[in-house]
């Protein structure tokens, strides 16, 4: 059983192909990026329709498949902009009809996890997801992976990109503004905003722009931005440890990139003898590969329905989708 994953939910377009047992043959993908400013949602939507086919060409020669070989098509069905999901669902069902194979809207969040644990050997972590657009940190609990913390406002990689164009660094902010904080030489106070188990960088985005402004460094500012908001969310990752009672730890979502977070994240979870892991950068990110796996579980516990649930959720929850695989697996 060969499925072909097709990726979409945000400005990066990927197209993946993964077999029943998990291995991945092909991973191909085609950021946009802007000129200037952020992403604009009809951009997004135009840049997988111009991207789709050429990588699906491009994840076949990879493969050394041909769409004959293609048994299941998957998509991300969401969550993510409303265009750009359309668009990669439209794709998948035209895949779907021409081929005459099943298709399956999959959840983009647990794709980051499953493609991180298969290819870490991770079997039951707290996941720290952060990316452009989601920062969440998730643990599995009774049938479903559950959100235990999360943004009630900007992501993290978004108030980093936020950040640096405002400061004018440039976009995407993240390596930039890792780059800037290698050369700092003292902290600067920022407000520190963990709600319960939820976190806000609005307040700190702001703060930080302020204090550029107001003639600090921008490699104290950078430094600063990140000890703080990379503090707010190991805090919460560790007491999801402690309120799920996990032994491992899993960061994911491109600014996992970030070597910083990757080092604090590293030593809170030796300090709880949890095992620490990461996918490769390749797999941290969006990326067409976890689409497919995601196709190939929900194939095999028998989710895969009609063409007639295809239909796009653009606030598509990590916690409303049943995860049967888990339990099987004795979770
Ligand atoms: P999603 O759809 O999951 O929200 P995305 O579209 O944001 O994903 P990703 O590739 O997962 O895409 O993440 C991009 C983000 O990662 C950007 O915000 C970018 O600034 C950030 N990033 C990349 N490298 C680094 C880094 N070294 N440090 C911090 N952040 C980084
Ligand atoms: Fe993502």
């Amino acid at each position: 059983m060969i499925c072909i994953g097709i990726e979409g939910t945000a400005e990066k377009t990927g197209v993946g192909i993964v077999d029943s047992e998990g291995n991945i043959l092909a991973s191909a993908g085609k950021p946009l990026i802007p000129e200037k400013g952020g992403i604009h949602p009809r951009e997004a939507a135009e840049h997988h329709a111009a991207t789709i086919v050429p990588l699906i060409n491009d994840s076949l020669n990879q493969s050394g498949l041909s769409l004959d070989d293609l048994d299941l098509v998957a998509f991300s069905r969401g969550p993510g902009l409303g265009p750009a999901l359309r668009t990669v669902a439209t794709a998948a069902r035209s895949l779907s009809l021409m081929l005459k194979i099943p298709i399956v809207g999959v959840n983009h969040c647990i794709g980051h996890v499953e493609i991180g644990k298969l290819t870490t050997g991770a079997v039951d972590p707290v996941t720290l997801y952060v990316s452009g657009g989601n920062t969440q940190i998730i643990a599995y609990e009774y049938g479903r992976y559950r959100v235990f913390g999360e943004t009630l406002d900007v992501a993290m990689g978004n108030c980093l990109d936020q950040f640096s164009r405002s400061v004018g660094l440039g976009h995407p902010g993240g390596p930039k503004v890792e780059k800037m904080a290698k050369n700092y030489s003292k902290y600067i106070e920022l407000p520190y905003t963990v709600k319960g188990m939820d976190l806000s960088f609005s307040g700190l985005l702001t703060a930080a722009i302020r204090k550029y402004e107001s003639g600090e460094s921008i490699e104290d500012v950078c430094y600063s931005l990140q000890e703080t908001a990379f503090s707010m969310l190991v805090e919460v990752t560790e007491r999801a440890i402690a309120h799920a009672n996990k032994r491992e730890v899993m960061l994911c979502g491109g600014v996992a990139a970030n070597s910083r977070l990757r080092e604090m994240l590293a030593t809170m979870s030796e300090e709880h003898y949890c095992e620490f892991y990461m996918p490769p950068v390749k797999y941290c990110g969006d990326n067409g590969a976890m689409i497919a796996w995601m196709g190939q579980l929900m194939h095999k516990n028998g989710l895969v329905k009609d063409i007639k649930d295809t239909g796009v959720i653009q606030k598509y929850r990590t916690d409303q989708v049943d995860v049967p695989w888990m339990k099987s697996a004795g979770k």
